[in-house]
């Protein structure tokens, strides 16, 4: 019996519980020990007129120790049953007490599941923080949702594959992890950055449909949604189109939701589909979260030639003019939008223009002057606002204009308030994605998503025009046009995850690489054996990986992925339990030929998947 399972139907059995003291109480005859395990707590009570050997060793035990109590399950008496305890009912009576381990005292409490406890001390005692109620059913969470992942996939004849961790390093994506090779000197492996390549090889060689609980590594920085060692649900599927991938992964996720969170509802089935520039004009990004209105509005040609000469300019310069409503801020003060301009600039726009909308219906702005009254009444109306809002207004480049304005939506849904179901799982698609980025400060393409990704058949012909040229790209290329069979799952405003159908021709994937500026010789030396398998029939594929500690917190509903991981690092890499990364021996070094020379400079600042994000 465990010491979450008594009920009153056990009264009268012997039992014997192990488990650590969750509390303990002395009542100098009588002592109550509330005895803790992974399922739940009971109360032991040792009396010294039942067992004076049990009162004994009670007498010593403090909290946290372990024990193995033998004794007679008993009802509590009348009025002292506890409501909140699932053996609340009755007690073990001890007969025999016995220490199995003895324990210091805890550094923080382990017993006061409210308790806030500084992060250090929960991941330096990370062992410690695993008993705490709340730690340990988010555990369990994860356990059920990796579990049902496993059954959903097993019983749609997919084959479980582990993939190598020691790999060769690819140049794209995030910086690599990278381990020396002793027996070869000078060489490294790198640690994988996500099995991509490895899953298309298992394409090529027939495991039509594959799936693996990945370990993934990238040398990136840290943040709630990131670490630099993470988890992914990968999936590879043969002969699939875009429409096959979504629609199993759609049925998996909300079959695995469901198991894993069942009171928690979905709010659409099926998951609603954008596509990326329907998600940047009307969220202003590519991970939305359609929980809540407060939509960006193109209000450019409602505002062309008012005069004001900032959003004139940006329009005669090919830029956008975009706005939100913050629903009852019309009486936001001088400070407050001082501050709403200083977190657009911090976001990167050049300034903040609004209109403040009272409750009458007047319009105050220091725009107005430019717009007339007429104008700014219809502004207002453009944006969705209504008497009492505030409308923001941010002019600049398509794109930079509704990515701040996405930004200050999310911040100002967050402060606002304006999701009205936390317990809702909102699940969307975001997918057509354009197949490259221009990347001005290297002058060249880059992949948007994924080297790998195909172009969609009516886009096809963008591509043939592209000039090819790794030694002369073109910002103008149409290629730069071209849409990637590329989508993403998005939940309650998170990446969940990511995919597409691939390139599963050499022609074409050499094609693409050298629109990105790769040589045949640097192509060759990064995905020979991509492009060789490619040469022994490939069968067309697609796939996805999903962020197994992104889903988790997100169905745990936590705001940072280091809740749902048993042993995360800090945000500086740091294992505050294990004490890694800790200084190398020097034999280690000398034994793989390696000396140190001095902390490392950082060639090129943070921000690595900060922009368009790459090969993975
Ligand atoms: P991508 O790089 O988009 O795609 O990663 C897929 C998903 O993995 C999760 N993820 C992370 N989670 C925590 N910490 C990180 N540092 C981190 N990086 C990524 C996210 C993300 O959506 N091979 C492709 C997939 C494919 O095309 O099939 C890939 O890795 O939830
Ligand atoms: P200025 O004429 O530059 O002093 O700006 C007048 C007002 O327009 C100020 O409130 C600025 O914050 C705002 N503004 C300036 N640039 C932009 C822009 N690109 N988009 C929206 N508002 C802007």
């Amino acid at each position: 019996m465990t010491c979450g399972d008594a009920r009153p139907d056990h009264v009268g059995r012997e039992v014997t519980l192990a488990g650590w003291v969750h509390r303990r109480r002395d009542l100098g005859q009588l002592i109550f020990l509330d005895l803790r395990d992974r399922y739940g707590v009971t109360q032991v009570v040792v009396d010294a007129r039942e067992s004076s050997g049990a009162h004994e060793a009670a007498s010593a035990v403090r909290p946290e120790f372990v024990l193995r109590v033998r004794g007679l399950l008993a009802a509590r008496l009348p009025g002292t049953e506890n409501a909140r305890l699932a053996t609340g009912a009755v007690e073990l009576r001890g007969l025999d007490v016995e220490v199995l381990s003895t324990a210091k005292t805890p550094p923080f409490s382990i017993n006061e599941p409210g308790a806030e406890v500084d992060e250090t001390l929960r991941l330096r005692y990370r062992y410690l923080d695993l008993r705490r109620e709340a730690l340990r059913d988010r555990l369990l969470l994860r356990s059920r949702m990796l579990r049902a992942i496993s059954e959903v996939h097993h019983a749609h004849g997919f084959v479980e594959v582990e993939t190598p961790l020691l790999i060769k390093s690819t140049p794209e994506g995030a910086r690599d992890f990278i381990v020396p090779s002793r027996l070869q000197p000078g060489s490294i492996y790198a640690l994988p950055q996500s099995p991509q390549q490895l899953k298309q090889l298992l394409m090529v060689g027939g495991m039509d449909r594959y799936f693996q609980i990945a370990h993934c590594m990238r040398d990136e920085d840290t943040r709630a949604d990131r670490g630099p060692e993470f988890t992914q649900l990968d999936i590879e599927m043969s002969f699939v189109s875009e429409e096959d991938v979504m629609r199993f992964v759609e049925a998996m996720a909300i079959e695995v939701s469901g198991r894993t969170v069942p009171e928690r509802a979905i709010a659409l089935v099926p998951f609603p589909r954008l596509t990326y520039r329907e998600a940047m004009d009307r969220f202003g990004s590519d991970k939305p979260d359609i929980r809540y209105g407060m939509e960006l509005q193109d209000i450019g040609e409602l505002v062309q030639g008012s005069g004001f000469r900032v959003f004139d300019e940006t329009l005669a310069g090919g830029g956008r003019v975009f706005a939100i409503a913050a629903p009852g801020r019309g009486r936001a003060s001088r400070s407050e939008i001082d501050a709403l301009t200083d977190y657009s600039k911090r976001l990167g726009a050049k300034g903040l223009a609004w209109l403040a909308v009272e409750e009458s219906g007047e319009v105050r702005s220091p725009i107005a002057k430019f717009l007339g009254d007429d104008r700014a009444r219809e502004v207002v109306t453009a944006a969705g606002g209504t008497p009492g809002d505030l409308i923001l207004i941010v002019a600049d480049r398509d794109l930079v204009a509704q990515e701040v304005l996405g930004s200050m939506r999310v911040e100002l849904g967050r402060r606002l308030g304006l999701v009205a179901d936390q317990s809702v799982l909102s699940y969307a698609w975001v997918h057509r994605f354009p197949m490259y980025q221009w990347d001005e400060e290297h002058r060249r393409w880059d992949a948007t998503h994924n080297p790998f990704s195909g172009v969609m058949a009516e886009d096809e012909p963008l591509l043939a025009t592209a000039s090819g040229d790794p030694a002369r790209p073109d910002q103008a290329d149409p290629a730069g046009r071209a849409r990637a069979m590329q989508y993403d799952l998005t939940l309650n405003g998170w990446e969940l995850g990511g995919g597409s159908i691939r390139i599963h021709r050499r022609d074409l994937l050499e094609r693409s690489f050298a629109l990105m500026g790769h040589s045949m010789e640097g192509m060759r030396d990064k995905f020979g054996a991509l492009l060789d398998a490619f040469e022994y029939g490939a069968p067309p594929h697609g796939g996805i990986a999903l962020g197994i500690d992104r889903w988790a917190a997100l169905l745990a509903s936590q705001t940072n992925i280091r809740e749902v991981m048993a042993f995360p690092k800090t945000a500086s890499g740091s294992d505050l339990m294990l004490e890694a990364p800790s200084p190398a021996d020097p034999s280690q070094f000398a034994e793989l030929g390696l000396r140190f020379v001095g902390p490392a400079r950082r060639s090129d600042g943070a921000g690595e998947g900060e922009g368009p994000k790459q090969a993975s």
